[in-house]
């Protein structure tokens, strides 16, 4: 694939909800949240604030730092959860933000994993002469649909956003995507789609709030991670040993603990931010990927493995030359 990362840029709303204040507003402990999940804090978006707002600001530094300018973006994706609306698509309302007249524009639903799944569809326009760059973004404000009252999942999420500018080039070497739809509902937001369309009784028992089990998505998690990434690295004919840095999806660190250690990478070259942003669904990887770059912590020329799973059930990952 001759397809490369020519920018990363990212965004994170000003306020922060600490674990203290969740203690304020459920029946749980800032012990318990950071020993079970490694989360100390995540960021909340304003009210009026939606996703696409979050995903502009985080495209336009991603185009800075390579160098496009909005009228020669040729594709814009999103990978998102929490759309502003059910459609038009996301990727549709950055495009009018960024003025990028010339981009096509849609939407990836992979939950968690949209981001690597939206990176690998761009990455193959491009690779196959279609398209001469794309934005890839991932953005969620899981905020607006968060249960509030529930201690088990509320004290998960943040929101926040993530992008790259992909050019042709040498940089992705290869990619392992994959999905079990039998295990749809172990993760969703079960209310507001065709199957069960908005009423009173749903907004009366939250059914448009995530529901999960946190069980079973955390043994598949730790298994479906570890799984694809040893699946990439066969592909690219490389080992663990070649990876600089894994970029995991951010849910839990006992999972990405787990993670790690079945794959035997140690833990000071993986890519951790969940302390301080909390699970942010398609954004996690790249605000992670950008938190690294930023820092210096994955430099020109490093190989970069990303890993996400979600709702679904689906897994991605993807190795890349930075
Ligand atoms: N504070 C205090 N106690 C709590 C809290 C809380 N916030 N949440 C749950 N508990 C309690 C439970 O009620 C339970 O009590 P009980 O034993 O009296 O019944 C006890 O803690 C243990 O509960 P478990 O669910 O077994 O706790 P676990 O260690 O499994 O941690 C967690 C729960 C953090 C949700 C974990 O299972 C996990 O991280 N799962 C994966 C989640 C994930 O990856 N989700 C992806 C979502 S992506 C998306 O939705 C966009």
């Amino acid at each position: 694939m001759n397809v490369r990362l020519s920018g990363v840029g990212s965004y994170l709303p000003e306020r922060v909800l600490s674990n203290p204040d969740l203690e304020k507003m459920v029946d749980t402990t800032s012990e318990w949240i950071l020993e079970r999940t490694g989360i100390r804090e995540r960021r909340i978006a304003p009210d009026g604030v939606a996703t696409s707002d979050l995903a502009t600001i985080a495209a336009q530094r991603a185009m800075e730092r390579a160098g496009i300018s909005a009228g020669d973006v040729e594709l814009i994706v999103v990978g998102t959860v929490t759309p502003d609306m059910m459609f038009p698509s996301t990727a549709c309302l950055v495009q009018r933000n960024l003025q990028a007249t010339g981009a096509a524009a849609f939407d990836v639903g992979a939950a968690c994993s949209g981001f690597v799944y939206g990176l690998m569809t761009a990455a193959s326009m491009i690779s196959s002469g279609l398209y001469r760059n794309a934005i890839v973004i991932g953005a969620d404000t899981l905020s607006r649909i968060t249960d509030w009252t529930d201690r088990g999942t509320c004290v998960l999420f943040g929101d926040g956003a993530g992008a790259v500018v992909l050019e042709p080039g040498e940089g992705i070497l290869g990619s392992c995507l994959g999905a079990d739809g039998k295990g749809w509902d172990a993760l969703m937001q079960p209310a507001g789609g065709s199957l069960m369309p908005a009423t009173h009784e749903t907004v009366d028992k939250r059914l448009h709030t995530i529901k999960m089990n946190g069980n079973q998505v955390f043994k598949f998690a730790v298994r479906a991670m570890a799984n694809s990434v040893i699946e990439c690295l066969d592909r690219c004919g490389m080992t663990r040993d070649d990876v600089n840095l894994l970029i995991p999806h951010q849910a839990n660190t006992r999972i990405i603990e787990a993670a790690a250690a079945r794959l035997g990478i140690p833990l000071d070259r993986v890519a951790v931010n969940i302390d301080k942003c909390g699970n942010m669904s398609s954004a996690s990887i790249p605000v992670a990927l950008d938190q690294a770059v930023q820092s210096g912590r994955l430099k020109r020329g490093d190989v970069g493995v990303m890993v996400a799973f979600g709702g679904g059930l689906t897994w991605g990952t993807a190795a890349f030359r930075w």
